[in-house]
């Protein structure tokens, strides 16, 4: 491995099979307190939806999953079984499994089972929660000749750090359709960030939620039993937490809605009364309107008919697509143009 990509790193090997990265502590908090300052201390406030995942919000998603309205999981699910004797194909030993955003790893099992047939299983899952660390621990005591080397980071610092990491080949997924947080701007650099990581033979499997009924879009984002609602309203008490903030969540309220023209959900956090929060670390007091919104995420929703297009774009060749029967979600096999 090259001496570049080690430095930002400290690196804790566990055992033989297990190993992972970690960016030293400061630059963490320091990006923490540095980007909410940034995004809550301006007009059109946001905080970016990366902040969700801390150890109680990626628990929080990971019930969002199971709800009967959040068909994204269930549908993907049910694509990835269909599709595992086909991407079986494309595979050899010589690949690797690359994970963004592999939160508990739960539907990764179906790609490892794929692996199984190989007498050794790497996997590399990148995330910026710790849950990273509890749930490779949990594979490990499932998949027998799996070693896991875990890189705990953005997106962004993952990539940087596979990009020259050796001659294997990956094959790199990113499921959930987490790739709809992007806006398309962002998310046409993105993949171009992908792209430039890649080597010839190096294989991307994207996951991404379909355009559909206003109806279904808007309960999978405003459930009957208000988890989503606990997921949105968690970031909240996660910078009370790590930045010294006073926020009192009885004075927000979950507001999501479909913008059919921009084909995305939004959510926000709505503020329910005339209020200021004190952000310690991050030095700033903000102040906030009765009703004034703080955009929290975009999920966006794409066509079908435009996935090429997109992909070709950002010098992708398109292998495989695969939907369910009702073509609420696709998975796309890509190589490199
Ligand atoms: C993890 C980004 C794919 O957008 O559907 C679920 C996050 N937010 N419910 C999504 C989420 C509210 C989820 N992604």
């Amino acid at each position: 491995m090259s001496d570049t990509s080690n430095v930002k790193y400290k690196k804790y090997v566990l055992d033989d099979k297990l190993q992972y990265f970690k960016p030293h502590a400061t630059k963490i908090e320091n990006s923490f307190a540095d980007e909410i300052y940034s995004s809550l201390n301006r007009d059109e406030k946001f905080i970016s939806p990366k902040f969700f995942y801390d150890i109680k919000g990626s628990a929080l998603f990971e019930k969002i999953c199971l709800l009967p309205e959040y068909y994204p999981t269930r549908t993907e699910v049910s694509i990835l079984k269909q599709l595992q004797s086909d991407l079986s194909s494309y595979l050899d030993d010589s690949f690797r499994l690359v994970e963004l955003g592999s939160g508990a790893s739960t539907k990764t099992r179906l790609i490892l089972d794929v692996f199984e047939k190989f007498q050794r299983i790497e996997y590399f899952p990148i995330d910026i929660s710790e849950i990273l660390t509890e749930s490779s621990e949990i594979l490990l005591s499932e998949y027998d000749n799996l070693h896991i080397t875990g890189i705990i980071d953005t997106y962004e610092g993952g990539l940087e750090f596979l990009k020259n990491y050796d001659t294997k080949k990956n094959l790199i997924i990113f499921l959930g359709s987490s790739f709809g947080n992007f806006s398309p701007k962002d998310g046409a650099t993105f993949l171009k960030k992908i792209n430039s990581t890649m080597k010839p033979g190096d294989l991307f499997l994207i996951g991404l939620d379909l355009v559909k009924d206003t109806t279904i879009l808007e309960s999978a984002y405003n459930d009957s039993a208000g988890v989503t609602a606990q997921f949105n309203l968690n970031v909240l008490s996660r910078i009370n937490d790590e930045l010294d903030a006073d926020f009192d969540l009885s004075n927000f309220a979950h507001h999501s809605v479909y913008n059919e023209e921009s084909q995305r959900i939004e959510m926000y956090l709505k503020s329910l009364v005339p209020q200021t929060a004190v952000i310690s670390k991050s030095g700033v007091t903000i102040p906030l309107r009765k009703d004034e919104l703080i955009h929290t995420e975009y999920s966006h929703k794409f066509q079908l008919s435009h996935l090429t297009l997109l992909f070709e774009d950002a010098g992708f060749k398109v292998n495989n697509t695969w939907c369910d029967e009702n073509d609420h979600f696709s998975l796309t096999l890509l190589s490199k143009k």
